[in-house]
């Protein structure tokens, strides 16, 4: 049975990032009917029809969750599914996946692109895996192939942690993010499927497309892939103790390395390449699944 949360927090009167996160966790636990949810994935362009090999237990809108706003971007929805991941061993674990995300570029501010992963951590997940579409500098990586993300540059100029700090034991606004995705998680994705290729992944604010001069800058700051989500949500996933798996689906050659961009094309390439982003998710939710030091409690 479900304890249930006191809650006391009210977007409506303000208040702070954590509280609302705090009832929208609430919220999520009630609606879904269970509170073990350890896990936490978002879909992003083309990872869609992930949901379709998952075994989804139940589903709730974020329209009736505290603090979440409807995605404007091409090709997200806005559900967030519970999700049970198999393990060989018959002990499972729970997920959250999310179909939604919110991007800087909508013009809300870090702390509404932050708001998911605080709600996870507040719902008590423990690992998040973030999913998107990129652009990709390197050659012969190839278009409508997924790649893992080894780090990232923050190019939005902005930063989820300016604002309140949230409860103990993770009130420190200066997170180590040292290994922002974490090495295990890595290690736990190539088992799983050995052949993807790695890369530092450059987040700009968006919503235009890079220049080709601001991709030959990132390029030469150390980045193999750019898009325009995921890098402040692992800043604030850190923040909260979190570890974090990202995984791009490459749509495109970036500015200036191809030909001329769209946003159809990159919906059109996610589209295509959904059917194997299905197996390719599956697998590596199963692989972390099945690695138990993840969901242990940590010692008191
Ligand atoms: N740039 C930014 N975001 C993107 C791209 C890109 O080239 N492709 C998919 N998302």
């Amino acid at each position: 049975m479900l304890t249930p949360t006191p809650i006391s927090a009210d977007p409506a009167a303000g208040h702070g990032p954590f509280e609302t996160a705090r009832l929208a966790a609430a919220q999520l636990t009630e609606a879904l009917g269970r509170n073990d949810h350890r896990l936490a994935v978002w879909l992003g362009s083309g990872w869609q029809r992930a949901v379709d090999r998952l075994g989804v237990t139940a589903t709730v809108s974020t329209a009736d969750l505290a603090g979440f706003h409807r995605s404007g971007a091409m090709g997200h929805g806005s559900d967030v599914h519970s999700v049970r991941i198999e393990t060989p061993d018959g002990i499972g674990v729970q997920a959250l996946v999310f179909t939604g995300r919110t991007h800087l570029y909508e013009g809300l501010g870090p702390a509404a692109v932050a708001h998911g992963v605080r709600t996870a951590a507040a719902a008590g997940c423990r690992v998040v895996v973030l999913t998107n579409a990129a652009g990709c500098m390197r050659e012969g990586w190839g278009v409508g192939r997924p790649a893992l993300v080894t780090d990232q540059l923050n190019l939005t100029g902005a930063s989820p942690l300016t604002g309140p700090l949230p409860p103990p034991p993770n009130d420190s606004r200066h997170v180590d993010l040292t290994d922002a995705y974490h090495p295990r998680l890595r290690d736990l994705a190539r088992n799983a499927a050995p052949d993807l290729p790695e890369g530092v992944y450059a987040g700009f604010h968006g919503p235009e497309f890079e220049t080709p001069a601001e991709i030959v800058a990132a390029r030469r700051l150390g980045a193999d892939l750019v898009g325009q989500s995921m890098v402040l949500e692992t800043i604030a996933a850190r923040q909260v103790g979190l570890e974090v798996l990202g995984i791009s689906l490459i749509t495109n050659a970036a500015a200036g390395l191809g030909g001329k961009l769209s946003a159809q094309e990159v919906v059109d390439v996610a589209h295509a390449a959904a059917p194997e982003l299905a197996v390719l998710l599956a697998d590596v939710l199963a692989a972390l699944a099945a690695h138990h030091d993840l969901w242990q409690d940590p010692p008191s």
